[in-house]
């Protein structure tokens, strides 16, 4: 073998096993099952296929066509709607096509969750208030002047009554629910209605919480007032790293088309259709009981953190309602540092994590390199078997090195030993391949 493709399979190699050997707890992230591995690795990655099912712009289609009607009625039957566009190769290109269909060309208006509070940065502005350029996706791209919803940090949740004055006095054409950071669910029907009082339309990014609301846990945006909602397709939803917007809303169907394609996309990453297919079919049999065990075992690592002595947010409503937990690691400040110090600590100990921001941070002088906060989630442990006393067990691991200033080498042993029982993905048509055998590695 050629010595440079030799290299990259040995260091793709050397990632398989760091994370077979890992704790994953990155809450954007998910294991896709052999099943979606063995169509993602099909000739569909090599083919073009501008446009819609059936009007496409190049030939050699027959079979792609067929795996994306499929693909679109599995979805629709999923969210329970009747439009899916299966096309958007991502989150944020599936939010660009809804900022398409609903603000202006330039000078466009939206209200959304103000990034340091848990918005993402495709729904930001290209100028902070202050002047300064933080180059968000909607402001950069689309030219939209975003105003931040009001967020009350004590609930971790969109302020209703401050929210409702800023739409009133904002008068945007779209208001975005949805976030990165997303503990619990949004107030899509009060702040809806207020939406329609102004002639708004409804956005809602379930990047994060898709696979929860399709399973039918979280809420459910498209019957509290969404006409779009729009989400990445590998986070709580374990398919493959791609996008998708659905809507219900009939007499859109074709703007919100058009928006994707021609507007938008050229090609649509043909395989990563084949896998999001093969991905929602799982979720159709398998999401009620994956997607409940996903969000018990989010509560339980927030009551095992907490007993183990660290201060997760939001004791007083159970820590979460979604996958996701916020730790404030602020103590640590002077011992062994802040999030991404955090980070690498436990990182050198296989349990890999993200830093994030705290809702106070900025306002206490904390920034995004070094934030306040831990983030994680439970949705890949998950599928791969764990339940609640694993995550009593995940937490013990914590103490041992934020509190009792364990050794990370030493716990890293007992990590990878506890990993050793973790190696199958459940919830998923079964499969020769175990969780890090990817095909051809071995
Ligand atoms: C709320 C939200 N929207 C959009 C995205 C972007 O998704 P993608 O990486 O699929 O483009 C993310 C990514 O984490 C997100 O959290």
């Amino acid at each position: 073998m050629n010595k440079k493709v030799a290299d990259i399979r040995n260091i793709i190699l050397k990632h398989h096993l760091w994370f077979q050997n890992s704790i994953p707890l990155i809450a954007s992230e998910n294991i896709t099952s052999p099943a979606v591995d063995e169509v993602c690795a099909s000739d569909f990655s090599h083919r073009y296929a501008e446009g819609w099912s059936g009007q496409r712009v190049y030939a050699g289609c027959v079979y792609i066509d067929q795996i994306e009607d499929i693909c679109m009625e599995l979805t629709k039957k999923y969210f329970d709607c009747i439009h899916a566009d299966v096309r958007p190769v991502s989150g944020v290109v599936a939010n660009l096509v809804m900022y398409n269909a609903f603000t202006s060309d330039n000078n466009g208006k939206m209200c959304c969750m103000s990034i340091v509070r848990g918005g993402h940065i495709s729904h930001g502005p290209r100028f902070a208030k202050s002047g300064r350029e933080i180059f968000g996706t909607a402001g950069t791209t689309r030219g939209i002047n975003v105003e931040y919803l009001a967020f009350d940090n004590d609930e971790m949740n969109l302020d209703i009554d401050a929210s409702a004055k800023i739409i009133r006095e904002f008068e945007p054409e779209l208001v975005l629910f949805g976030g990165s950071v997303f503990l619990f669910p949004h107030p899509v029907k009060e702040l809806g209605d207020v939406a329609r009082e102004v002639g708004a339309n409804i956005g809602y990014d379930a990047a994060h919480v898709a696979g929860l609301i399709g399973s039918g846990y979280f809420q459910d945006p498209l019957r509290e007032g969404a006409d779009v909602m729009t989400m990445s397709t590998h986070k709580t939803l374990p398919g493959p790293q791609h996008g998708a917007l659905v809507s219900n809303r009939e007499d859109l169907i074709d703007k919100l088309r058009s928006c994707a394609f021609p507007a938008l996309l050229s090609n649509h990453h043909l395989h990563n259709v084949a896998g999001l297919a093969v991905a929602v079919a799982e979720m159709l049999e398998f999401g009620k009981d994956y997607h409940k065990n996903v969000i018990a075992n989010a509560k339980a690592l927030g009551e095992a953190l907490s007993n183990q002595g660290l201060k997760v947010l939001m004791e007083h409503k159970g820590f979460t309602e979604s996958h996701q937990l916020v730790v404030d690691i602020t103590e640590f400040e002077k011992t062994i540092g802040l999030g991404g110090d955090i980070e690498k600590l436990l990182e050198s100990a296989n349990i890999i994590l993200n830093r994030n921001l705290l809702p106070y941070d900025i306002a206490q002088g904390r920034h995004y390199q070094n934030p306040g906060g831990l983030r994680m989630g439970t949705s890949e442990v998950t599928r791969l078997g764990m339940g609640k006393s694993e995550m009593v067990d995940i937490a013990e691991f914590f103490k041992k090195l934020l509190i009792d200033k364990k050794d990370p080498k030493k716990i890293k042993d007992e990590v990878i030993e506890f990993k050793q029982d973790f190696q199958e993905i459940r919830y998923c048509f079964q499969s020769e391949n175990k969780a890090y055998e990817y095909l051809k590695f071995y």
